[in-house]
């Protein structure tokens, strides 16, 4: 039986935040935003293990008291100057920390989505746990799309048809992302490498609750969507 393991790359900086402290830190609810992707990684049976990769340089992680993940949490101070390379770096040292096989299940989830919700995650595992390939959490596009110049001038309508909005967590086995992740540059989820080999990663229908907070005004809103589920 195949393994289910998790990684939270949590070694950036929130650019587009803007905040001197690095997003995944910033509050939500009076807890730290990775908080909350641990908090469901770790309460879900089937994840025997949940990765954190911290930027080697990361001087906030030990301000606060993780204990409550303790039977399941690993930290890593290996992230890289790309979220693609603190996956790579991630995978590379979470298989010194505990037996990994091949053919395990690495659910990669970014930091920057605390909304996941439980039934999300299940969701996930069980349309994809007999795959041969894997997937990700994903949406069909809602909105209609525009295509603009650098002046956002409309140059043209996109098509939305058939056109997804990717989320994580994307789950992959550990010996086919860690090499697909050996020859990619440039990616910004883990499902490209996926395809540059050749393979079709399964979309699996999520929804707009599990959505990256990236811009200051995303905060408000996901404090809201936790403040909701604790009701
Ligand atoms: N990440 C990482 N290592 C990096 C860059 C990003 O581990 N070098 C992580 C982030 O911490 C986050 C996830 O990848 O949990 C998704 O990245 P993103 O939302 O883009 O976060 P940041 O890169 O921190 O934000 P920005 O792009 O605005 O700088
Ligand atoms: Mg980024």
């Amino acid at each position: 039986m195949s393994k289910f393991f998790a990684l939270i790359p949590a070694a950036g900086s929130g650019s587009r935040m803007g905040d001197e402290l690095p997003k995944q830190y910033l509050p939500l609810d009076n807890k730290p935003m990775i908080y909350y992707a641990l908090k469901i990684l770790c309460k879900t049976p089937q994840i025997s293990r949940v990765f954190v990769v911290l930027a080697p340089y990361d001087n906030y992680w030990t301000q606060y008291d993780w204990s409550e993940f303790s039977e399941k949490l690993v930290v890593l101070n290996c992230g890289g100057a790309t979220r693609a390379e603190s996956v790579v770096n991630g995978l590379a040292a979470s298989q010194h920390e505990c037996t990994v096989d091949p053919n395990d299940w690495i659910l990669v989830h970014d930091a920057a989505r605390p909304c996941l919700s439980l039934s999300q995650l299940e969701k996930l595992i069980n349309a994809l746990e007999n795959d041969e390939v894997g997937g990700l959490l994903a949406i069909p596009v809602a909105d209609t799309l525009k295509r603009s110049d650098t002046e956002a001038r409309v140059q043209h309508t996109e098509s939305r048809e058939n056109l997804w909005q990717a989320q994580t967590p994307q789950m992959f086995r550990y010996d086919l992302l860690a090499r697909a992740l050996e020859n990619t540059t440039k990616i910004t989820d883990d499902a490209s490498a996926i395809e540059a080999l050749g393979y079709q990663p399964k979309l699996v229908h999520s929804d707009a609750t599990n959505f990256k907070v990236t811009y200051p005004e995303d905060l408000a809103l996901a404090e809201l969507i936790l403040k909701e589920r604790k009701l």
